[in-house]
């Protein structure tokens, strides 16, 4: 059995709604086992026990915010070189379009990057216009259809993830998945 975690840091709620899409979407595949922390709560032995982690962040600055920064400075600091090979994506909520919400998502890729995670982005659109390359993003909360579409995608694809790569699981590839809808 897969296992996820969705760490989020949310000072106002907004990304905490979104991790709950994302957890929503990770759930959505058979067979995961879903761990869901916030960032003041979270032990370096949620990290340890996950196979597979989505991290999100409000945009402070055009980058992730100091607590969740903190979270890798401190808390998973003296884990370095314990925790490489998970599967890991982001997700950020902004003051507003433009805001730097992709940049956010960059940069908790960044971190994770550094830990030895194997990041992703994501191809598929999840509506029209809305695509998710460097992760789920909103501004403020995740309100219309298509953000919220997007939080899920992110979640399922990185539970479709930790099933073909972790759980052995190759006909959990998305790709396969869409070979076998066009049949
Ligand atoms: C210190 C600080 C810095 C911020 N920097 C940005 C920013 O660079 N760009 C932006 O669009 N919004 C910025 N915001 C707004 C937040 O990203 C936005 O309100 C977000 O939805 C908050 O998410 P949360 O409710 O999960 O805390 C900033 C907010 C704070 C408190």
């Amino acid at each position: 059995m897969g296992k996820i975690l969705i760490l989020y840091h949310s000072a106002t709620g907004n990304t905490a709604k979104m991790a709950t899409l994302v957890v929503e979407g990770a759930e959505s595949i058979a067979g995961m086992e879903v761990r869901v922390r916030d960032v003041e709560a979270a032990t370096a032995e949620d990290v340890h026990w996950c196979d597979g982690l989505a991290v999100g962040s409000p945009t402070n600055m055009g980058i992730l915010s100091w607590k969740m920064k903190r979270f890798w400075d401190d808390v998973m600091a003296p884990h370095w070189m314990k925790v490489d090979g998970k599967i890991a994506c982001a997700f950020s909520s902004s003051g507003g379009w433009g805001g730097g919400n992709e940049l956010a998502c960059q940069s908790i890729l960044t971190v994770l990057m550094n830990f030895g995670f194997l990041v992703f982005g994501v191809t598929d659109y999840a509506a029209k216009l809305m695509t998710l390359h460097y992760g789920a993003v909103a501004a403020r909360e995740p309100r219309s259809d298509d953000v919220q579409d997007a939080c899920r995608t992110l979640g399922r694809r990185l539970a479709e993830w930790v099933a073909v790569y972790v759980d052995g699981r190759g006909e959990e590839h998305p790709l396969c998945k869409t070979r076998m809808g066009a049949e």
